[in-house]
C-alpha cells in the first residue's frame, strides 16, 4: 500500500511479539508484548518507524539539514538526531526546558544528542507554545544560508510520519499469520501517547491488517479529549497521502495515568516500574512505557470484564528517558 513513497529501511523488524507469563498472570490477560524497544540500536523506540518514510522525504528533497522539537529528554529528538547523522545530514534539536539558562544535561537523549553533533536551541514553556513558528524561523535561516531544511513536527506525529506504525501493524498481521502471539486478532491494543502518530497510525493498521478492533492510547500528557482531536487529524491526513487505507480501528484515549505532569511519575507508577522489571525483566521508562502499562493495570483494575482478554502493549522504547531518571528511582530501589 506505501510502496511508492520514499523511505528508508531502519527498523531492526519484524522486532519480537512476545507473551510473558507472570506479566500476563499479574494482569489476569492473555497479554502479548510488541517489542518495538527493540527497533533498532541506539536509535531503537517507536520513532524510527516513522523516520523511515520522514526522513525517507527530507532525502528524497535533498534537504542537508533537519530540525524537530521536543522535551529536554525527548526520544524523537534523539532518534532524529541518531539517524540524521547516519545519512550525513544535519540536526537541529529545538527542545523544551524548564531553564534556558542552565547547562546541558550530560545524561540520556541529550547525552546522545550531543555525540552525534546535533545543534540544541533550548525554549522555555511560554516559546513552546510557538514551537512551530520558531522551527519555521531555523528553517528560514538555514535555507537563506544556502541550506535545504527539513522540518519533523514534534513527535513525528503528522500523515506521513505515522504510516511507520501502519506498516507495523502490516508486521504483527505476518506474525499472527506465522501462529505467533497466539495466532489470531486481538481484543485490544494498547501503547502510550504522547503526541498522537502512533495511535493514528495503530489504528489505521490494526483495521487495515485486522490486528485488532480497538486502540487504548494511553496519554502521558494533555487530556482524553485533545488528543481524540489529534489522532483524528493525523488519520485524516495520512488517509489523504495514502486513500487505499480503509477506516481506522476504534480510538478511545485514556488519560487517568498520566501523572503528576508530563515526565513525572507518581511514587505509584515509579514502584510499578520497577515492580514489573522484578516481576520479569521489563523494563519501562517513566515517561511513555511506564505510564502506559500502568494506565493498562488501572484499567483492568477498574473494569473486570477485561479479564482474560487477548490484549497487545506496544513497548515503544525510551530507556535513555529512564537512564537520566536514576536520582528520582533511588529510593524506589
Ligand atoms: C518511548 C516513547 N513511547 C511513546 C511515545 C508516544 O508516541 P507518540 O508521540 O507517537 O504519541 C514516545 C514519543 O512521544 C516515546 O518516545
Amino acid at each position: 500500500m506505501l510502496r511508492n513513497l520514499p523511505r528508508q529501511r531502519w527498523v531492526h523488524g519484524p522486532t519480537p511479539l512476545v507473551r510473558l507469563p507472570r506479566l500476563a498472570a499479574r494482569f489476569g490477560l492473555d497479554l502479548w508484548i510488541k517489542r518495538d524497544d527493540a527497533s533498532g540500536g541506539v536509535e531503537a523506540g517507536n520513532k524510527v518507524r516513522k523516520l523511515e518514510f520522514l526522513l525517507g522525504e527530507a532525502r528524497a528533497r535533498q534537504a542537508d539539514t533537519v530540525i524537530t522539537c521536543g522535551g529536554i529528554q525527548s526520544n524523537h529528538a534523539r532518534a532524529t538526531a541518531v539517524l540524521a547523522a547516519q545519512l550525513g545530514m544535519k540536526s537541529v534539536l529545538v527542545l523544551r526546558a524548564d531553564d534556558v539558562h542552565a547547562a546541558l544535561p550530560i545524561s540520556g537523549n541529550v547525552l546522545i544528542d550531543r555525540m552525534v553533533g546535533a545543534s540544541i536551541r533550548l525554549i522555555d514553556n511560554e516559546q513552546w507554545r510557538d514551537r512551530n513558528g520558531i522551527m519555521a524561523q531555523e528553517a528560514s535561516a538555514i535555507d537563506r544560508a544556502g541550506g535545504r531544511s527539513y522540518v519533523i513536527p514534534e513527535g513525528g506525529s503528522n500523515g506521513l510520519g505515522t504510516l511507520g506504525y501502519v506498516e507495523a501493524m502490516a508486521e504483527v498481521r505476518a506474525q499472527l499469520d506465522l501462529g505467533l502471539g497466539g495466532g489470531r486478532p486481538f481484543d485490544a491494543i494498547v501503547h502510550a501517547c504522547g503526541s498522537g502518530g502512533t495511535a493514528a497510525g495503530i489504528a489505521l493498521g490494526a483495521a487495515a491488517y485486522d490486528v485488532a478492533p480497538v486502540v487504548h492510547p494511553m496519554a502521558v500528557c494533555n487530556d482524553a479529549a485533545y488528543f481524540q482531536a489529534v489522532i483524528a487529524s493525523i488519520i485524516a491526513e495520512a488517509r489523504s497521502i495514502v486513500p487505499a487505507l480503509p477506516a481506522p480501528a476504534g480510538v478511545v484515549v485514556d488519560d487517568a495515568s498520566k501523572g503528576p505532569a508530563y515526565a513525572v511519575s507518581s511514587d505509584e507508577q515509579r514502584a510499578f516500574i520497577v515492580e514489573m522489571a522484578r516481576l520479569c525483566g521489563l523494563v519501562l521508562d517513566p515517561v511513555y512505557t511506564g505510564k502506559g502499562l500502568h494506565g493498562l493495570a488501572q484499567w483492568v483494575r477498574r473494569d473486570g470484564s477485561l479479564v482474560g482478554k487477548r490484549v497487545l502493549f506496544v513497548h515503544t522504547g525510551g530507556l535513555p528517558g529512564l537512564l537520566a531518571q536514576g536520582e528520582e528511582f533511588e529510593r524506589n530501589l
